[in-house]
C-alpha cells in the first residue's frame, strides 16, 4: 500500500504561509498624505486597508471566525454544507475558507446582483442559486424563502452574518489589536461604515477596551437607520441598513456621521486618483467621514479610517462614467439637461408623484391639475429626498384602466401602474434627451442619485422655443 497522505509540513524558517487562511488578517496602514494635504489636515490620518485579504476584503476575517466556531460547536461537519444569502464579499470569504476546509458553499443571490459577482463566486467553486428579484419574501421562490430551503434540504450550515456573534468578535480579535499594535495605542479616532456592524463594533470594543477614550464613529449612508433614516433608498453598497443588525451596538458608538451617495462616489474617486489607493464606494463614505473629523481634530490625533475593500468590484458603477451621469453625480456639460429644467416653469420645477398606495382618481386629479400627461409612483414621500420610484403611470393608460372598469378609480395606482420611466443625469446632454424622448413619453430627470423632475417632449420644445427666441432678440 502506498501512502497518499502528505507528510506533516514543516516551514522550518521559511516565509511560507502553511495555506491562504493563514493570509486572512495583518492588513496594511497607510497614511492618507495626499488628502491630507489637499484638506489641510494636520493631524495623522491613516487607512486600515482590507484589500490584502487574501478575498480583497475585510470580510475574510469574520469568515473565517464563523466557520471555525461552527466547526467547533458541531454546526458544520465535515465535509458539509455551507448555505448564505450574499452577493457580496462576505460570499468570497466563505468560499475561500470552504475550499481550503473541504466544505460546499451554496450562495443565493438575486438577479440584482450583477453577472461578475456569481461568475467571482463560481470561480470559488461555489454553487450559485439565482433568484428573481421581483417575488415577493414569502413566495417560495423568493430569494429567502430559497435559502431557508436549500438550509434543510441539504442540512446546512446558514453563517447569517447579520446575527452570528463570531462576525463581531473576528474583529475584536483581529482587527482591533492590528490597529492598536500599529498605531502604537495612538489611535484616538476610529471611523468605519457599518452593515452587519461587524467591524465596527468588534474592532470599537477591542479599542475602547484599551482606552475608553477613542471615539467610536459610524460613516452611514444618508437615509440608512443608523443615521436615523428609514433605510432605503441610497446606492452605496455593504453599508447601511433598513434595520438594526445584532452587532449594532448605539452604546459603544460615539458618533454617527450621515454620507450622501455623491460624497461617496466623488470621495471614491477622488482618493483613488490622489492617492492610488483604489477604493469602492463605501470607502469613499468612511473616507468622507474620517474627512470631516480630521479637519476638527487637534494636530497629534491619529484618525484611522477603515477602507473595506477594493474599487476593482465597482468599475461598471461609481468608475464607470455613464453610470454615475446617468444617476446625476456627474456632469458632461455645461447646457445640459439641467438647463431644460431652468427654463421650465417654477411651478411644476419640483417633482410631482403619486403614492403606490393611492387610488386611480388621485392620479387623475394630480395630473389634471398640474396639466401633465404622466406621473412618477414614488414611495417615501414626502420629503421629496427620499423618493423610491416604484413605477409610473400616464394618461392614456390610466383611461384605458377606466374605461373597461369604471369601477377601477378606486384601486391602488401600484396595482395598474406601468414601468418606471427611464432616467436621465441632470448633467447629460440635451440631445441625449432628445434620443430617448423619440421613444419614451417621459423621463425621470436624477441629480445626485435621486429623482429630481420629469422631462417631456413639451419641456424640450419650450427649451428650444426659448433658445431660438434669444438668438433672435439678440440679432
Ligand atoms: C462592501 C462592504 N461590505 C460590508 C461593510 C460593512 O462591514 P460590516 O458588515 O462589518 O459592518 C462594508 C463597510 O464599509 C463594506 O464596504
Amino acid at each position: 500500500m502506498t501512502d497518499t497522505s502528505i507528510p506533516a509540513w514543516d516551514a522550518d524558517g521559511m516565509d511560507i504561509a502553511e495555506s491562504i487562511l493563514d493570509l486572512i488578517g495583518q492588513t496594511p496602514m497607510v497614511r492618507m498624505k495626499r488628502v491630507s494635504e489637499e484638506h489641510g489636515i494636520r493631524c495623522t490620518l491613516a487607512m486600515k486597508h482590507e484589500v490584502t485579504n487574501p478575498g480583497g476584503s475585510s470580510k475574510d476575517r469574520p469568515a473565517l471566525e464563523m466557520i471555525l466556531a461552527a466547526e467547533a460547536s458541531g454546526e458544520l461537519q465535515p465535509g458539509g454544507t455551507i448555505v448564505e444569502p450574499t452577493s457580496g464579499n462576505t460570499g468570497v470569504g466563505l468560499a475561500i475558507v470552504a475550499a481550503q476546509r473541504g466544505y460546499k458553499c451554496v450562495f443565493v443571490m438575486t438577479n440584482k446582483a450583477g453577472k461578475e459577482k456569481v461568475d467571482l463566486l463560481r470561480a470559488y467553486g461555489a454553487e450559485v442559486v439565482v433568484c428573481d428579484v421581483a417575488v415577493a419574501p414569502e413566495d417560495p421562490n423568493s430569494y429567502y424563502s430559497v435559502a431557508e430551503r436549500l438550509t434543510q434540504e441539504r442540512g446546512a450550515f446558514r453563517p447569517n452574518q447579520y446575527a452570528n456573534p463570531h462576525n463581531p468578535a473576528a474583529h475584536t480579535k483581529t482587527t482591533g489589536p492590528e490597529i492598536w499594535e500599529q498605531t502604537k495605542g495612538r489611535i484616538t479616532h476610529f471611523i468605519a461604515g457599518a452593515g452587519t456592524c461587524g467591524s465596527l463594533t468588534g474592532a470599537g470594543r477591542y479599542l475602547k477596551s484599551m482606552n475608553p477614550d477613542i471615539k467610536i464613529i459610524a460613516a452611514d449612508p444618508e437615509k440608512s437607520v443608523f443615521s436615523g433614516g428609514s433605510g432605503r433608498p441610497y446606492l452605496v453598497e455593504g453599508v447601511g441598513e433598513d434595520f438594526f443588525p445584532a452587532a449594532y451596538d448605539g452604546d459603544l458608538w460615539d458618533e454617527v456621521i450621515p454620507i450622501s451617495d455623491e460624497e461617496s462616489f466623488l470621495m471614491a474617486r477622488y482618493v483613488s486618483e490622489t492617492e492610488g489607493i483604489l477604493i469602492g464606494g463605501s470607502g469613499g463614505t468612511a473616507v468622507a467621514a474620517a474627512l470631516k473629523v480630521a479637519k476638527d481634530a487637534d494636530d497629534d490625533a491619529v484618525v484611522v479610517v477603515f477602507n473595506p475593500d477594493s474599487g476593482r468590484g465597482y468599475l461598471s458603477t461609481v468608475f464607470n462614467e455613464n453610470w454615475m451621469m446617468n444617476f446625476g453625480f456627474l456632469k458632461e456639460c455645461d447646457q445640459c439637461v439641467g438647463a431644460v429644467l431652468d427654463t421650465r416653469n417654477a411651478s411644476i420645477e419640483n417633482l410631482l408623484y403619486v403614492n403606490p398606495s393611492a387610488p386611480v382618481s388621485e392620479a387623475i386629479e394630480i395630473m389634471r391639475s398640474n396639466g401633465v400627461s404622466q406621473l412618477p409612483v414614488c414611495k417615501n414621500t414626502p420629503p421629496f429626498a427620499n423618493a423610491e420610484v416604484a413605477g409610473a403611470v400616464d394618461e392614456l393608460q390610466l383611461m384605458d384602466v377606466i374605461h373597461r372598469d369604471p369601477g377601477a378609480m378606486g384601486t391602488a395606482v401600484e396595482k395598474v401602474m406601468g414601468a418606471k420611466l427611464p432616467t436621465i443625469g441632470v448633467g447629460q446632454k440635451v440631445e441625449l434627451a432628445v434620443e430617448m424622448l423619440e421613444t419614451a413619453p417621459a423621463l425621470l430627470v436624477l441629480s445626485g442619485g435621486q429623482p429630481l423632475s420629469v422631462l417631456t417632449r413639451t419641456d424640450l420644445l419650450s427649451y428650444f422655443t426659448a433658445i431660438a427666441e434669444d438668438a433672435h432678440n439678440r440679432d
